[in-house]
């Protein structure tokens, strides 16, 4: 199959544009590398450097490549800078999604799978949340992701695409940025390698549902088998985890004694979040196979070698 993966040069998309390569299927990436990484964008896929923000630039690739299915990973991730400027959040999260879903179904691509997020749900009422928790999103990002899933709900409805919708928690493993303000683990393995002392914001009790990459990666070519599909699905393994336990584990898996550092809570971030995922392993028999243990192991492994002189 054609498939096209934007946002492939980055963390979640590199890994599946290599998984969808591994299977056999013809790739091309949309990636603007505001975030991406050209060493992270497998050679054999085809690439655009170019912007989800830019329709006629995007038209250009569709009509070029003709994909039959999408994988939409781009997007600006910061919860930080979606409060800071939401304007940017939205024309990239919101303008661009409804660009590449528009194209989409213009071409008659048999589905498309938008990388959403917890973010999208308020505080949690009930704990696992499943996709029927409400979601008033408390930040730009999570008010964004969810516009960007209604515009593809509106496209179902109106035009008879399809789609999933997957609702990640929070995703960890090799190549994430370990500049950036979330991916916890990269950011605390990078920084208890170079010896500094990891700031964790809170109290250290804050929790998130964390998944390996690999197990994201195994529900989206999952999710491009299975025939008429259009879904909306949280992945997570239903397991709160603190901040604090993840500071542990990566500490044991990099071997040092470093203590952490507090800082104030930043805003628009729940304090609590774990994701029933019973729906995808219902539709999509999906079931995460990696333990934090093995996983954090692994992501500290891949910062260790990346590091090395
Ligand atoms: N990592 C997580 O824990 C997590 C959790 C929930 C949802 N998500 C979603 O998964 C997707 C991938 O996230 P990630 O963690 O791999 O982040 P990432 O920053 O590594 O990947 C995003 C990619 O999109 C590209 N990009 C950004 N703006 C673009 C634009 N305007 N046009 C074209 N490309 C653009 C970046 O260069 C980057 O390669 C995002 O949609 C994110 O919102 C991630």
């Amino acid at each position: 199959m054609r498939v096209l993966v934007t946002g492939g040069a980055g963390f979640i998309g590199s890994h599946v544009v290599d998984a969808l390569l591994h299977e056999g299927h013809e790739v091309t990436v949309v990636d603007d590398l505001s975030t991406g990484r050209r060493d992270h964008l497998n050679p054999a896929a085809r690439f655009y450097q170019a912007s989800v923000t830019d329709f006629d630039g995007l038209a250009k690739v569709f009509a070029n490549e003709r994909p039959e299915f999408v994988s939409h990973h781009a997007a600006q991730k910061s919860v930080r800078d979606s409060m800071a400027n939401p304007s940017f959040d939205a024309l990239v999260n919101v303008v661009g999604s409804v660009n590449v879903f528009e194209l989409s179904m213009r071409h008659g691509c048999e589905r498309v799978v938008f990388a959403s997020t917890s973010a999208v749900y308020s505080e949690p009422v009930d704990l696992p949340m499943n996709e029927s928790h409400p979601a008033r999103a408390q930040s730009g990002y999570g008010t964004s992701k969810l516009a960007a899933e209604g515009y593809l709900r509106f496209y179902g409805d109106v035009y008879g695409t399809r789609h999933v919708v997957f609702r990640y928690g929070n995703i960890y493993g090799p190549r994430q940025d370990p500049k950036g303000e979330a991916g916890v683990v990269a950011i605390f393995a990078k920084q208890k390698l170079e010896g500094q002392h990891p700031t964790i914001y809170g109290d250290g009790a804050k929790t998130r549902d964390y998944v390996f990459v690999s197990d994201v990666v195994s529900a989206n070519l999952a999710a491009m088998e299975s025939v008429n599909l259009s879904e909306v699905m949280n992945l997570g393994r239903g397991i709160q985890v603190t901040d604090y336990e993840i500071f542990n584990l990566v500490r044991r898996a990099v071997g040092s004694d470093i203590q952490p550092v507090y800082a104030d809570k930043r805003p628009g971030e729940a304090d609590r979040i774990s994701l029933d995922a019973a729906r995808a392993a219902e539709v999509l028999k999906w079931r995460p196979t990696v333990a934090p243990e093995e996983g954090i192991q692994r992501t500290v492994d891949y910062f260790k070698d990346a590091m090395a002189p």
